[in-house]
């Protein structure tokens, strides 16, 4: 089991009343599996996935990368984890703007250096996102489906152990849709667990497993 969450919950406060965003929800991911999570808007799809990769705690329940349990990981050690084994393709775009696109794709790596030239994987991640092309320009200048493919990329950069995307290709025309969740199939052959929130029927076509959120609660799709 590479990610595996144990009863987590999350509670918010809308005015005074508090509810849970997340209720109560178990989950577990393997190597090379492909689940994708469909569910409402406001059903806690991205608390959920902000929760799994270590960008917010839990108040109650348990997650654990590989049987190292994120309570017991330091700030350091989660953003490390975060940006060398998981790849995290948020719903926001969270492209730098003053970046080149192939600078943005290579900067997790600039964060967290290790010894290979990250330049050839990004341009060649580009070419297979389809955007080689724009390589040198600034963000500016990119629509929302071309930064879109600019964080996918980029998440893809260090081979990460599991891959986790917050509807990533919901801004995207059929045929590049098509075309990203081929990438994300093939990358899942290749051992990566791929964990998508989507509402695209052929993403849950292609996927090992889909689960239905609803209401902060987690179950398998009937
Ligand atoms: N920081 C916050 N404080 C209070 N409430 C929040 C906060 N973040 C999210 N919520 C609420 O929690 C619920 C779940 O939000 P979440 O963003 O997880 O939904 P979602 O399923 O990802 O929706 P969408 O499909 O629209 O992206 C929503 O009702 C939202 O308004
Ligand atoms: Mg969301």
């Amino acid at each position: 089991m590479m990610l595996e969450a144990l009863e987590i919950s999350k509670e918010y406060k809308r005015g005074d009343r508090p509810f849970f965003a997340v209720d109560g929800v178990s989950l577990s991911i393997d190597k090379g599996e492909f689940i994708c999570i469909v569910g409402r808007s406001g059903s806690g799809k991205t608390t959920l996935l902000n929760m799994l990769t270590g960008l917010l705690t839990p108040d109650s329940g348990k997650i654990a990368f590989d049987g190292v349990a994120y309570d017991r990981l330091g700030d350091d050690e989660l953003s490390l984890l975060r940006n060398t084994r998981l790849g995290y393709i948020m719903q926001g775009r969270g492209v730098l703007r003053n970046f080149t696109v192939l600078q943005n794709t290579i900067l997790p790596r600039a964060l967290f250096k290790r010894a290979e030239d990250p330049e050839a994987k990004a341009i060649s991640l580009l070419d297979r996102v389809g955007i080689r092309h724009l390589a040198d320009q600034l963000p500016a200048r990119l629509s929302g489906g071309e930064l879109r493919r600019v964080s996918i990329a980029r998440a893809l950069l260090s081979t990460p152990d599991l891959l986790i995307a917050d509807e990533p290709t919901g801004d995207l025309d059929e045929e590049t849709a098509a075309e990203i969740l081929s990438l994300f199939r093939s990358v899942a052959e290749e051992g990566t667990g791929v964990l998508m929130v989507t509402h695209d029927l052929d993403a849950t076509s292609l996927a090992d497993r889909t689960l239905v959120m609803q209401s902060g609660r987690l179950r398998e799709r009937a």
